[in-house]
């Protein structure tokens, strides 16, 4: 009875289309307009508002019944596309955003198609993980027994890190009991990225447990000033256990002295991550690595393929020098995960025993393809090229008295500013102008108490036009700026919105 029952309803009971030919046909439609997108992405602005009836339609009520996929496809396109980050736009140069690739694209969605799950299992989308696990140990010089492992981003790579050497420090112990009393205490520096101070937040040592040491004028840490640091916390009874150096400073692009850190580190027995979100990859540059000097000997990295990787989002990883501790901080014995030696359960240890996911996607795939497609050498041209552009940038900045360079430029980021009388205000105004413009896309960021616009160029379509544009841009929005500092701001041009 049932089994009839069953039978009756079998007809169209899946989510698979009906018609695969009509599927097919609305998918080449959908991967044309997306190449067309990338390849035509100079045609648009940079970024723009989002109008308000936009916005409510993703207020809608909850779609108890189907649509056709063309409509649905059809609201992607008139109103979603339009109104993206931007940062598949050469313009854009805010925070650190890479731009992506149509590579990376077309293996997203292969990823999706094969809709893997990287947990763990003995399948071949795993070796794939591990392939790229190699091929970045090889980069960054870790020896054979490393492990590492995609997340969502650095900030997950961070908070993964700073779990690794808790549990190095107290023992596996510390997973059943906790950390109470423990009064370990962390080191970065003042310039490092606030997730580090969040991973502390959320490990549970209260974010009071992360001393933020002084950097010098090229907001490297001072070694000398942590030194003194940990001296005095031990005296004071605490335990410091970490310490986490830059490469890459988010405002400036700073790298710290990565062999005097890890030679503090060694000396004091305490572990050594590096936060190399963007600044990692830089190694892939022939002029960068050098400046990286001393990653090779730290107890773990963070990075993102996502940015200077230029790997669609996202694409996090970290990796541990010694795969064992990683795998002491994270494996978690469970029935209904038991392994075994053949068949599908196989291949242990599995991405679940390095970090708190269970369920994971194949970021692997579109970072293989990357790897795979342009090469590490070619990578690397596009990173040392960025820097040229902030180099560029930077001479132009100093030719031009109406502006102000703020840092140094160190890798490819340049923070500099208008001269204005109420700089602050101003400088912000110019920022959020040209970003409403559709010309550039920088974003800002406060030192010494400064509001400076920064350009971070990461993507790799950007070109010395971009920065010409940006330029322009700052000028003339600062002169408007200024000139309405006495009166009403002058109406600004908008770009009409476009649809694919
Ligand atoms: C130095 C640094 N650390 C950490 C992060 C956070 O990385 P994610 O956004 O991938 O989590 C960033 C982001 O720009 C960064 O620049």
């Amino acid at each position: 009875m049932v089994r009839e029952a069953l039978l009756q309803s079998e007809s169209g009971h899946t989510l698979d289309p009906q018609d695969w030919d009509a599927i097919r046909a609305q998918g080449h439609r959908m991967l044309d307009d997306m190449i067309d997108y990338v390849a035509n992405i100079r045609d648009r602005p940079v970024w723009q508002p989002i109008p308000d009836d936009v916005r409510a339609r993703f207020r809608a009520e909850l779609p108890r019944q189907a649509s056709e996929l063309g409509d649905v496809y059809r609201e992607f396109t008139d109103f979603v596309v339009p109104y993206a980050t931007g940062n598949v736009h050469p313009g854009f140069m805010g925070w650190v955003h890479g731009g992506g690739t149509a590579v990376g694209m077309l293996a997203e969605m292969l990823a999706a198609g094969l809709n893997a799950n990287l947990g763990g299992r003995d399948h071949i989308p795993i070796e794939v993980e591990r392939q790229v696990v190699e091929w970045t140990r090889q980069m960054l010089g870790f020896p054979s027994e490393a492990s590492g492992i995609f997340v969502t981003g650095t900030s997950m790579a961070n908070l993964i890190a700073v779990l690794v050497a808790r549990t190095t420090a107290l023992g596996q112990s510390v997973r059943q009991c906790g950390v109470e009393g423990a009064a370990l205490t962390a080191y970065t520096s003042r310039a490092a990225h606030g997730c580090i101070t969040k991973a502390m937040d959320i490990a549970g040592f209260g974010s009071d447990a992360l001393r933020c040491i002084d950097v010098d004028r090229f907001h490297r840490i001072d070694v000398a000033a942590l030194r003194c640091r940990i001296a005095l916390d031990r005296e004071a009874g605490l335990n410091p256990f970490l310490v986490v150096g830059s490469a890459g400073t988010v405002d400036i692009g700073a790298v710290d002295d990565l062999v005097a850190l890890s030679a503090l580190c060694r000396e004091e027995g305490l572990w050594f991550h590096v936060d190399g979100a963007f600044g990692a990859l830089g190694i892939l540059s022939p002029m960068l690595a050098p400046r990286l000097a001393g990653i090779e000997s730290a107890d773990s990295i963070a990075l993102d393929f996502h940015k200077w990787g230029q790997v669609p989002y996202d694409a996090g990883f970290l990796i541990v020098r010694d795969g064992q501790r990683h795998r002491d901080t994270f494996s978690s014995p469970a029935a209904y995960l038991r392994r075994e030696t053949r068949g599908l359960s196989a291949g242990s240890p599995w991405p679940c025993d390095l970090g708190p996911d269970l369920s994971r996607g194949f970021r692997a795939l579109k970072t293989w393809f990357t790897l795979k497609t342009f090469g590490t050498e070619r990578l690397g041209a596009i990173i040392t090229r960025t820097c040229a552009l902030a180099g560029y940038l930077e001479s132009r900045v100093l030719a031009e008295p109406r502006l102000e360079l703020l840092a140094p430029v160190q890798l490819n980021i340049v923070c500099f500013r208008y001269r204005a009388a109420d700089s602050n205000r101003v400088n912000g105004d110019i920022v959020m102008d040209i970003q409403e413009s559709g010309i550039a896309a920088p974003s800002t960021t406060l030192l010494d108490g400064e509001l400076a616009i920064r350009a971070a160029i990461v993507n790799h379509r950007t070109e010395a036009r971009d920065i010409d544009a940006l330029i322009a841009a700052v000028l003339e929005f600062g002169a408007r700026r200024s000139a309405s500092e006495d009166g009403p701001v002058p109406e600004l041009e908008q770009s009409p919105p476009l649809a694919m």
